[in-house]
């Protein structure tokens, strides 16, 4: 399809969203930014402030403690919820810090030895190659990363072949980079899994509240996920889907600690059954309740839908972007989803985010080294990230192309 056509028919089908102006009316954020930064922070929709704001309230006025047994089935609630999103049931879920920590829990059920092979992408999130890379150092690990397809993204075959030669202790995918819109093939690599008996860990912090996910599908051992990113919740908050099979195993972090643990005597201790044994016993509780709202409120959407306007907004982003002089749209993949990143020839990332923040407009900048290897290979030094989402309007994207077109040639 030409340019012109593609454009023609994205603007038909994203302007006769009906909710659109209610989605945005329940988005205080929608009234003072043009956000096109999803992928970074999403803004909030007010029923999950709310949810958080009432929590805190209530923390003020009776006690944090007396507060967290009033709403503990408002709590149980936003287990269910997020053990919904993932098709999961709510022992499986554990509620953590951030994405990195949720990543680092799953991680650290393994006793690494010298020599044992973590099997992963050439597109993995930049801290989870440092943690490999850390483990390597401590104790001797070796990362291998699967040859990618030649349109982008790990290439199945490759991790099949590899799988089988080394058996790797841990397999380890990122489903969407922080720094493109490439989607993996998490399930294809899962059935890999499964084939061969290996322990398989998907970084799902980038696709949750934009991609369907249904972990039986995936058949993973771990999931990783974030609340503020697509899933529109708040900073601060993320969860761990934990397998049946990982919990029967009895694998648990390596620092449990009295909220996974019970200490039954002077040299003993005992897990607890569930994926609780994941978590910290101290407890952001209204953050809890903000991440299960985001959670009813992106199911209430529906994700297919949600995603998938995010998804067409972004592909009408990419086609716009190639007509400003010298950009580079940096996106590769069979699959790609709402991130969209460009290299204008000439021009610094930060400088140009500065350049969109002054006008009201969000967006981020991914560096080099954020995503070491693909981005060399893309020989961009860094890149523009632009991730819009349902509530952003065709305006919106637009307005984002014609200030970065204005940046470039001198005229705003
Ligand atoms: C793919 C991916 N994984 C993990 C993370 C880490 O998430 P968090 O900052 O919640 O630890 C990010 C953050 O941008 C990400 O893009």
């Amino acid at each position: 399809m030409t340019s012109g056509a593609l454009a023609t028919r994205l603007t038909s089908t994203l302007t006769a969203e009906p909710d659109l102006g209610r989605w945005r009316d329940e988005t205080p954020g929608c009234a003072h930014r043009n956000h096109l930064n999803n992928a970074g922070a999403a803004l909030m929709p007010a029923a999950v402030l709310r949810a958080i704001n009432d929590h805190l309230t209530l923390e003020a006025h009776i006690g944090g403690y007396e507060a967290a047994e009033e709403r503990v089935s408002q709590t149980d609630s936003a287990y269910e919820s997020i053990a919904g999103l993932v098709n999961a049931n709510a022992r499986n879920i554990a509620i953590t810090s951030s994405s990195t920590v949720a990543f680092i829990q799953a991680l650290s059920t393994i006793d690494f030895a010298a020599g044992d092979v973590i099997l992963t992408s050439r597109c993995d999130y930049t801290s989870n190659q440092l943690h490999y890379l850390s483990l390597a150092r401590r104790h001797g690990v070796r990362i291998i990363r699967a040859e990618d397809l030649p349109e982008g993204g790990v290439d199945p075959d490759s991790v099949r072949a590899i799988a089988r030669q080394t058996r790797p202790r841990l397999v380890a995918i990122s489903w969407v980079p922080t720094n493109s819109g490439l989607v993996q093939d998490v399930g294809g690599i899962g059935e890999i899994c499964e084939d061969l008996a290996l322990p398989y860990l998907v970084d799902a912090c980038q696709a949750a509240g934009q991609l369907p996910i249904d972990v039986s599908r995936l058949r993973c051992d771990f999931l990783s996920a974030t609340a503020r990113k697509f899933l529109r919740g708040p900073r601060g908050i993320a969860f761990l889907y934990v397998s049946d099979r990982a919990l029967a195993r009895g694998d648990h972090p390596l620092y449990v600690d009295m909220r996974g643990a019970t200490w039954t005597g002077p040299d003993a201790l005992s897990l607890v059954d569930d994926a609780r044994r994941f978590e910290d016993w101290e407890f952001p509780y209204a953050l809890v309740l903000g991440l299960g709202a985001a959670v009813e409120y992106a199911s209430s959407i529906g994700i297919p839908r949600g995603g998938g306007r995010a998804l067409a907004l972004a592909t009408y982003l990419r086609d716009r972007l190639t007509t400003i002089d010298g950009a580079r749209v940096l996106d590769r993949g069979r699959h790609r989803c709402a991130i969209v990143t460009v290299d204008i020839r000439g021009w610094n990332a930060t400088h140009l985010v500065a350049e969109l923040r002054r006008r009201h407009i969000n967006s981020s900048a991914s560096l080099g080294w954020y995503a070491l290897i693909d981005m060399a290979e893309k020989h961009a030094e860094s890149a523009v990230r632009l991730s819009p989402h349902y509530y952003n309007t065709l305006e919106e994207v637009d307005a984002a192309v014609e200030a970065l077109r204005e940046i470039v040639t001198g005229r705003g």
